[in-house]
């Protein structure tokens, strides 16, 4: 397979789908244009990928097979002003900006074959979780261009209703922090208890990492995994009565029913 691709926005997440795509050959260097305002973004993408970059949006999504849109949902008005009436039918909008919606991406760009995605941060290491929908004109044979783009940065869902979209921006999109956050509490709980902080850090991130490894090959309910730990009477018994009596489970719930709320209301079918 080899795309042509034009990436609208070489930050963050542009470049790690860069990357991606590189790394498995599904589009060569000279099959790629990234377009940034940025100039040092621009050099800087340009010198580690050896990829053609501009500052004219139109200009990078002219002959593109797709067109990703991975700039901020603050820059989003200006950049469909400016590709309004530039793309041609066959071409495909990829967008993973967070709030914004496939009607108004296809208003706005006044075309109709456009894919929404959430993906999350650990794409930059090939560990994403992309969860994405696409309008109704977008053809099978794209679908599966996108499905080949988001697995080569992790996993990625096709849902065919745009409301999945909102519920993942919670979930899986802002997930990371909620771990990290978690882990962060760990290391300093273990500092606190008086190990050394990098002996913290690193038994924090193993026990992450091995954890969520052995919940997704063990195939085993979590809650019986969390038993396996839990010997009656035990230390971890003892811990995880602590973490209820703070009603944890509650929290979360709240938590990522306040993102999903935020969510909707980004996007603006909220109350
Ligand atoms: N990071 C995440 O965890 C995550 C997860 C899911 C979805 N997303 C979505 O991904 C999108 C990109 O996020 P990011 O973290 O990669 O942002 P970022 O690092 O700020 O990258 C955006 C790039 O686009 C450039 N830009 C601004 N206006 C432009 C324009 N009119 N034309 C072309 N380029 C322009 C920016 O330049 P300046 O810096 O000079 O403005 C910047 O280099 C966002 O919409 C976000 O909602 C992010």
């Amino acid at each position: 397979m080899n795309m042509k691709i034009a990436f609208i926005g070489g930050g963050n997440m542009g470049e790690a789908m860069l990357l991606a795509v590189l790394d498995k050959g599904l589009a060569s260097r000279e099959a790629i244009c990234v377009s940034d305002v940025n100039q040092a973004r621009r050099e800087l993408i340009q010198q580690r990928y050896g990829v053609a970059t501009t500052d004219s949006n139109r200009q990078a999504v002219h002959g593109a097979d797709v067109v990703v849109l991975a700039i901020k949902p603050q820059n989003l008005a200006d950049v469909m002003a400016e590709l309004n009436g530039q793309l041609k039918p066959r071409q495909l909008v990829l967008s993973i900006i967070a709030g914004a919606r496939l009607a108004t991406l296809c208003a706005g760009l006044d075309h109709g074959a456009v894919v929404r995605v959430m993906p999350n941060t650990p794409a930059q290491i090939g560990e994403g979780m992309s969860v994405w929908t696409a309008a109704s004109e977008v053809a099978p044979g794209q679908k599966e261009q996108v499905a080949s783009i988001l697995g080569a940065m992790g996993r990625e869902v096709f849902v065919d209703d745009e409301k999945y979209i909102d519920m993942a921006t919670a979930v899986s999109g802002s997930g990371p922090a909620y771990v990290f956050l978690f882990m962060e509490s760990l290391v300093e709980a273990a500092v606190h208890i008086g190990l050394p902080r990098d002996m913290a850090r690193e038994m924090v991130m193993q026990t992450v990492i091995g954890s969520a490894r052995f919940a997704g090959k063990s195939g085993k309910p979590l809650a019986e995994l969390r038993k396996m730990v839990t010997s009656p009477g035990g230390t971890t018994a003892e811990a995880l009565l602590r973490l209820e009596k703070g009603d944890f489970s509650g929290l979360v719930k709240q938590a990522v029913i306040a993102a999903h709320d935020k969510a909707r209301k980004l996007g603006g079918s909220g109350d």
